[in-house]
């Protein structure tokens, strides 16, 4: 079954038809430089454009760099400020002529690493954070959706953890790795001071590197690379459209019951 899925970020607004049941792109996608300022006609009619490239008509889902509830934004990150507030899914729906279901630029990667990529085996407690312009978290329990986590602003020793350990601030300040991977480290152990995951799955831009930080993390929780890099995006939001954006997957029982036995006549003891 396919489903379009549209990647809005503050420097690129991507999209492709996506089949769910490999989760991969049915055509190679197309990537549109975001209009500056962000405006919200400006980037609905790029994605109105996108969509119209593909000749798609159907269920759209898009990512927001944003908190989205029930497709209202209520912030605005990396993108105009006039967006908060308003109804992202409606607004695109105009320029698009298709249903549009908006999600978490966070929450669709995390989504997507669920159903296809590097938290597909994965239960219990799982954090996507995607490292990138900011730092987006998506959490998982049993693979259902806690949506909207901000877990990218925790104070980490005084200051707004993303303005320190960004992929973003990596590369402006051009940080040495080790340099870098103390700071992730300080931000991955104050989250886990307080949320004890089970695994913690890395994206953004900074996941194509993996290699070079990884290894050089000294945290409590499993810590490994998303798999769908620059598609997570899409995919999510494909996932989101099709009403699927969920793994739900109940805890195994670990304790079994034994069947309650019942002495004869009445069970009270003397
Ligand atoms: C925003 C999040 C967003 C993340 C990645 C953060 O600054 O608060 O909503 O998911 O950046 O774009």
């Amino acid at each position: 079954m396919q489903y379009f899925g549209v990647d809005i970020g503050g420097t690129g607004i991507k999209g492709a038809p996506v089949d769910l049941e490999a989760g991969e792109l049915t055509a190679p996608r197309l990537r549109v430089p975001t209009p500056q300022p962000a405006l919200p006609d400006a980037v609905a009619e790029v994605v109105g454009d996108i969509v119209r490239h593909f000749n798609w008509s159907g269920p759209v889902g898009a990512t927001f760099p944003a908190v989205i509830k029930n497709g209202v934004a209520l912030t605005a990150a990396n993108v105009d400020q006039s967006w908060v507030g308003s109804n992202v899914a409606t607004k695109l729906g105009a320029a698009t002529g298709d249903e549009v279901t908006v999600l978490n630029d966070a929450d669709a990667a995390g989504v997507a690493e669920m159903a296809f990529g590097a938290g597909k085996e994965a239960s219990g407690l799982v954090v996507m954070m995607t490292f990138g312009t900011g730092i987006g978290t998506a959490v998982f329990l049993h693979g259902q959706l806690v949506p909207n986590t901000e877990l990218g602003h925790l104070e980490v020793d005084g200051h707004d953890a993303e303005t320190r350990a960004s992929e973003m601030v990596r590369e402006r300040d051009n940080l040495s790795w080790e340099k870098w991977a103390h700071r992730v480290n300080r931000y991955i152990g104050t989250l886990e001071a307080l949320l004890w995951p089970d695994l913690i799955i890395i994206g953004g831009g900074a996941s194509r590197k993996a290699d070079k930080f990884i290894p050089l993390l000294d945290v409590r929780t499993k810590v490994v690379p998303a798999q769908l890099r620059n598609d997570a995006g899409i995919v999510g939001a494909a996932l989101a459209a099709s009403g699927d954006a969920t793994r739900p997957k109940p805890p195994a029982r670990a304790v079994r019951r034994r069947p309650v036995t019942r002495p004869p006549g009445g069970g009270r003891r003397p």
